[in-house]
């Protein structure tokens, strides 16, 4: 996404949310990114429900001899939905035609698309939620009705005129839902819900990525892992190659437990994934105000960072650990969040009782 800025005294800057713990994509990923993908639904570790579902749409669009419906992929980054769009395209045996919602910026350039698809063909339009209205309302049509109409000159004197297109199937991938318009979502045949993983399934990814990498690692450092990555591949394979690294510099190359917990030090991954900025919001709600309630841009005042990075980098994953709670009066942290700091929860803390649930039950 971002490229990192050095600074004169030679120090790194990172782009913001730029930590080995964020779940977008970094800077030079995408390469390493395509090595590690699935190609088949059959190699594609966990999402058993979207799998199953999608077996079925696959399989029936198949034995009736037509494209299937089309498909919406829903979830946090770094799950696997562009991954899992190009599996669909080759169970399918289908070419793909990959663009995203901020190319999509004139009807214009999505007319080009669309009039060269081929019969059967997958369109996979990344970000769709970003997708601009004209272009939105021109795929409407041509996902109802695989028709386009092409408006010809300007003025009161332009026509539009039909244009037919080969059936084909859109997957749409989307990490905000709720930022798509109704009609947009009405006319998928089908939603996956892509779901964070469990440190079961990340083992899998992390062994399957290791072999491909030839990294050696040991199963407790690939658990180890695991438990740390935030329930993302994304996160657990670049925490991957960050052990390798440390492996090969400062040990003897095979990444046992002790290894991974000591470079995974180094990068200031703790326990629980979080990182030094998810700490620092922590330590804040918790130290200065007493647990909360408090409003987040108060809390991002007191961590020195922008209100977006601490809402959009540091909550999600602080609320699904169980730590941090959104309430209407501001942020709160749990008795999780407390004990998390080796500090035990006031009486009049404003936090929520440590009875909250975490995903690391
Ligand atoms: N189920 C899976 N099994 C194995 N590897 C996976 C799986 N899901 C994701 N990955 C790995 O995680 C990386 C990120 O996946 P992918 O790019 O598909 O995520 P995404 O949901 O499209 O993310 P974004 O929202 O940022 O576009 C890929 O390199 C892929 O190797
Ligand atoms: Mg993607």
């Amino acid at each position: 996404m971002h490229d990192d800025m050095i600074e004169p005294s030679g120090e790194v800057r990172r782009a913001p949310g730029e930590t080995p713990l964020s779940a977008t994509a970094q800077t030079g990923e995408r390469e390493v990114e395509t090595a590690l993908r699935p190609r088949r639904l059959a190699e594609f570790v966990g999402q058993p429900r979207v799998r199953e579902q999608l077996e079925l749409v696959l399989e029936s669009a198949r034995k009736r001899g037509v494209a299937p419906d089309h498909v919406l992929l829903s979830g946090p980054p770094g799950l696997g939905k562009t991954s899992l769009a190009m599996i669909i395209a080759s169970e399918l045996n289908a070419a793909i035609r990959i663009t995203s919602g901020p190319a999509l910026e004139k009807a214009g350039d999505l007319a080009a698309i669309l009039s060269n698809l081929a019969e059967g063909d997958v369109l996979f339009i990344d970000e769709i939620h970003r997708i601009a209205r004209p272009a939105e309302e021109m795929l409407y049509l041509a996902m109802e009705d695989f028709r386009v109409d092409v408006v010809v000159g300007k003025g009161p004197g332009a026509t539009s005129i039909p244009l037919e297109i080969p059936p084909f199937t859109l997957v749409g991938a989307t990490t905000r839902s709720g930022a798509l318009t109704g009609p947009l979502r009405d006319r998928f045949g089908f939603t996956g819900q892509m779901e964070f993983y469990s440190p079961a399934e990340l083992e899998q990814v992390l062994r399957r990525s290791a072999s491909i990498l030839g990294i050696d690692i040991d199963a407790e450092g690939r658990a180890e892992i695991a438990r740390r990555s935030r329930g993302t591949p994304r996160i657990a394979n670049r925490l991957l190659r960050r052990v390798r690294d440390y492996a090969e510099v400062r040990a003897d190359g095979v990444a046992t437990l002790p290894v991974v917990r000591a470079a995974l030090e180094v990068y200031d991954v703790d326990e629980l994934g979080l990182d030094r900025l998810d700490r620092e919001v922590l330590e804040a709600l918790v130290r200065s105000f007493n647990g909360g309630p408090v409003g987040v841009s108060t809390l991002a005042v007191a961590v020195g960072e922008e209100p977006s990075t601490v809402e959009e980098v540091c909550e999600p994953y602080l609320v699904r650990a169980g730590m941090l709670a959104r309430t209407p009066r501001g942020r709160v942290a749990t008795g999780l969040a407390w004990e998390h700091l080796g500090l035990r929860p006031p009486d009049d803390a404003g936090g929520l009782d440590s009875t909250s649930s975490s995903l690391f039950d």
